[in-house]
């Protein structure tokens, strides 16, 4: 990070709508800076930001919560003229339509349809089924030599826990989880993601036929049935989801099931290794389990920034932010944030309290997060339970991107306890 004499970051050396800039990791020193000196910072379009336009950057944890929970004025959806918004820096079409890119009453009818695969209870319901799964990932681990931990776990639990809540067959898994990764890694080199994005629009219209002829006991068959209560949009009498809403649910579901989970185990298990007094505590006290699952998610916070749309003329941190702009809530930033957590650079897996907002929170808070939980600890649980010592094999490799953090390859070797050989 480069730093100017007087202390302030070089703003033009780091343009947080470029992929690059995350290329060596999240930049804290930038965001620690921020965070003491300009805590809603605007920053200034550069010739690759999205619809070349500037956006306010929000990175103290207060503000990231005053944001998140007034979705009225900071909308999910749009605001001001613009033709397109959503959550991402670019204005997308698909705002108002989505169930992440839409707000309240409409947001809170399309998120009662999926709600149900994802109560305390319909979660809880999975945990022998991904328990013996983790398992037999766990059974096929190579011994004696090294292998990449996200290929061999950290990526199939959570591609294996979504296919269920969906039903999708388990067959198909790898390759839609390819076209995922391969479009983000697309994204993040500038490269055209859409022939990726074309052929996973295809494979949900596929599966949504398929679901319509031989509905089962699954959430994709439970919207295809669904009536929408559409009287906020002036229907009356309800009416089944289009095949654009459709497949619109499956194109957000299957990557946010598969991506950002996959990143908070193998970056989790990578910071225990790197910790060895923590990992040692957590092998001693199995009840800190539940706060080491938070602190994965903490340290790691997956989905690094949120944008939404300024509805009317209003003050942040003394800004003036005007009806239309746009604003980056950086939860990265926010999870530490000196102010919230003690020592926030410290991996502390009994860290209490910890309200991270690794997760979001108000209205859009994420609907997976009592599976990811579930996955999370479930994986921490069985690979201290099986595994006597853990050992880095090299070096990690992340997808650079400002949206989302891609873990890609974890190389490991371990040994088996003896009983469980
Ligand atoms: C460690 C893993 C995960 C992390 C860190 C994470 C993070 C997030 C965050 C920060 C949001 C808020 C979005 C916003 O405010 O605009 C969110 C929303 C969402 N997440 Fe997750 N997520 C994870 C796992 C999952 C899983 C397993 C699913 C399962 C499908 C999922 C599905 C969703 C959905 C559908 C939303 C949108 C909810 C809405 O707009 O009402 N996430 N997630």
């Amino acid at each position: 990070m480069i730093f100017a004499a007087d202390g302030a970051p070089d703003f033009e050396a780091v343009d947080l709508s470029d992929d690059l800039s995350f290329k060596h990791g999240f930049p804290h020193p930038f965001f620690t800076w921020l965070r003491e000196n300009d805590p809603v910072h605007w920053h200034a379009p550069t010739p690759i930001t999205p619809d070349g336009e500037g956006f306010w950057v929000v990175s103290r944890y207060d503000h990231a919560m005053e944001v998140l929970r007034n979705a009225e004025i900071y909308s999910s959806d749009t605001g001001g003229d613009r033709q397109g918004g959503g959550t991402t820096l670019k204005d997308e079409r698909a705002a108002g339509k989505v169930l992440n890119y839409t707000d309240d009453p409409h947001h809170r009818v399309l998120r009662s349809l999926v709600n149900k695969g994802f109560t305390t209870q319909a979660v809880g319901r999975l945990e022998d089924e991904l328990r013996r799964r983790a398992n037999l990932l766990i059974d096929d681990f190579p011994i004696g030599r090294p292998f990449d931990f996200v290929a061999h776990f950290s990526r199939e639990l959570p591609l294996q826990a979504i296919c269920i809540v969906l039903g999708v067959p388990q067959e198909d898994r790898v390759q839609l989880c390819e076209l995922i990764d391969n479009g983000l890694e697309a994204e993040s080199q500038n490269v055209l993601a859409k022939e990726y994005f074309v052929q996973i629009l295809d494979y949900a219209r596929g599966i949504i036929a398929e679901k319509r002829r031989n509905p089962r006991d699954d959430i994709l068959s439970t919207i295809v049935r669904a009536r929408l209560d559409g009287a906020h949009l002036g229907d009356t009498g309800g009416r089944g989801l289009t095949d654009e809403e459709l497949t619109n649910f499956f194109v957000l579901l299957f990557p946010a099931g598969a991506e950002t989970t996959r990143s908070a185990i193998g970056g989790g298990l990578r910071a225990l290794i790197e910790h060895p007094e923590q990992l040692q505590a957590l092998r001693d006290d199995p009840d800190l389990v539940k706060s080491a699952v938070e602190e994965f998610v903490r340290w790691m916070t997956p989905s690094i920034y949120k944008r939404r749309t300024v509805t009317r003329d209003t003050e942040l941190a003394g800004q003036a932010l005007k009806r239309g702009d746009k604003v980056t809530i950086w939860e990265m930033s926010a999870n530490r944030d000196g102010l919230v957590f003690d020592e926030p650079f410290r991996f502390d897996i009994s860290r209490r309290p910890n309200r991270h907002v690794g997760f979001g929170f108000g209205t859009h808070v994420c609907l997976g997060a009592g599976l990811a939980r579930l996955e999370i600890r479930i994986a921490i649980e069985e690979m201290l339970r099986r595994i006597e010592d853990f050992e880095l094999a090299g070096p990690a490799r992340w997808v650079p991107n400002n949206r989302l953090l891609g873990l890609r390859e974890l190389p490991l070797s371990v040994t088996m306890k003896e009983e469980n050989k």
